[in-house]
């Protein structure tokens, strides 16, 4: 399973807006219609909007070669791309790795230099989440019942996924047991994309609405929550969607071990904690509507924080392609991120 395509010239996005029942590629040339898609979440997830970015880049800079101006309008479309969503750090992180290799090449040698750069992206994203899994796979050494939110597989990245790369991993090494799928109101990214991908591969899961959560807890049916990342601050704090904090407090109470899994792309040093991460809010009409269809009264108000923060002392263990740390953050996400830790 795949939702990002590319060439030199144009990127195919499968329209995650339409899954699970049309599966629609559109077609991409220019960096601010990517730039629009990004924010319309027709490509979402952390990694997968990085690769995104990266290929708008690359595409717009063949797109503009040759032209006098063509610095300055690279420089305004990284702008656009990077303002369409700000949480994921991903993206900026993807942004920025470009721009430093816009400012060290030849204007003829850079179309090619750019793309080289974004499939560079692309592999080696799906590499790290191969290494994830098999991170996160070492955690559990019998059939396990995984708690999961949002959707963090194949369609939320380049492939394969994160926390659904440790699902998928221990599926294939025959210690998983069952999913249970968090429905993830308002885009419905469990219900509509991680049921999608589970049912494709022949993985037993069942969908919860959100509020089931902590019932199944209390029930004793989960052994462990796995969710992904969006950002994840120097000192643990994460950022990852809107519900994911309700879950570690309620897997803090009853015990549940609580992981992340994610990228060394995510994990931003720069950020000090997670009051200093930037939480997207959306529109009011994803919360008062589904699919276009009004479900609360005409005129309700409604609010719409697209992610929480997670503080990092309710996190168990972070898993990236390095390995498994847990707390205290500051220094063992740090020796990570030198190279030198792996639990
Ligand atoms: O708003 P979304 O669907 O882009 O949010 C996605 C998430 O919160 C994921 O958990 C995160 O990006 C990690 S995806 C591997």
């Amino acid at each position: 399973m795949d939702a990002i395509r590319w060439s030199p010239e144009e990127l195919k996005l499968l329209d995650q807006t339409k899954l699970p029942h049309q599966q629609v590629w559109e077609t991409y040339a220019e960096a601010t219609s990517i730039a629009d898609a990004i924010r319309a979440m027709k490509v979402r997830g952390a990694p997968a909007i990085g690769a995104a970015g990266a290929f708008a880049v690359a595409i717009e800079a063949r797109r503009l070669a040759g032209q006098p101006d063509m610095r300055e309008r690279l420089e305004r479309a990284i702008t656009v791309l990077h303002d369409a969503r700000p949480t994921a750090v991903n993206l900026a992180w993807a942004l920025n790795l470009m721009r430093q290799l816009i400012d060290e090449t030849s204007d003829e040698a850079l179309p090619v230099i750019l793309y080289n750069k974004a499939l560079q992206i692309a592999e080696e994203d799906v590499k790290t989440n191969h290494a994830i899994g098999d991170y996160g796979a070492q955690l559990f050494n019998r059939p396990t019942r995984i708690l999961t939110h949002c959707n963090t597989g194949a369609l939320a990245t380049v492939g394969y996924g994160t926390a659904l790369g440790i699902i998928r991993s221990l599926h294939h090494q025959g210690k998983l047991q069952h999913v249970y799928v968090d429905e993830t109101r308002p885009y419905l990214q469990g219900a509509r994309l991680t049921a999608y991908e589970l049912a494709d591969e022949g993985i037993p899961f069942d969908i919860i609405t959100d509020s089931m959560a902590g019932h199944f807890m209390q029930q004793g049916v989960v052994d462990a929550v796995i969710v992904g990342a969006d950002r994840v601050a120097r000192n643990g704090d994460t950022a990852n969607k809107i519900g994911t904090y309700t879950l570690a407090v309620l897997a803090h109470h009853h015990e549940v071990p609580f992981y992340v899994a994610a990228p060394m792309s995510t994990i931003d040093l720069d950020t000090e904690k997670g009051e200093d991460i930037p939480i997207e809010q959306r529109n009011m009409e994803e919360v008062t509507h589904i699919f276009g269809q009004a479900i609360a009264p005409e005129g309700a108000t409604a609010l719409h924080p697209a992610f929480d923060v997670t503080p990092g002392g309710l996190i168990t263990g972070i898993v990236t392609e390095r390995g498994v740390v847990s707390a205290p953050y500051e220094s063992t996400l740090r020796s990570l991120k030198n190279g030198e830790a792996n639990e």
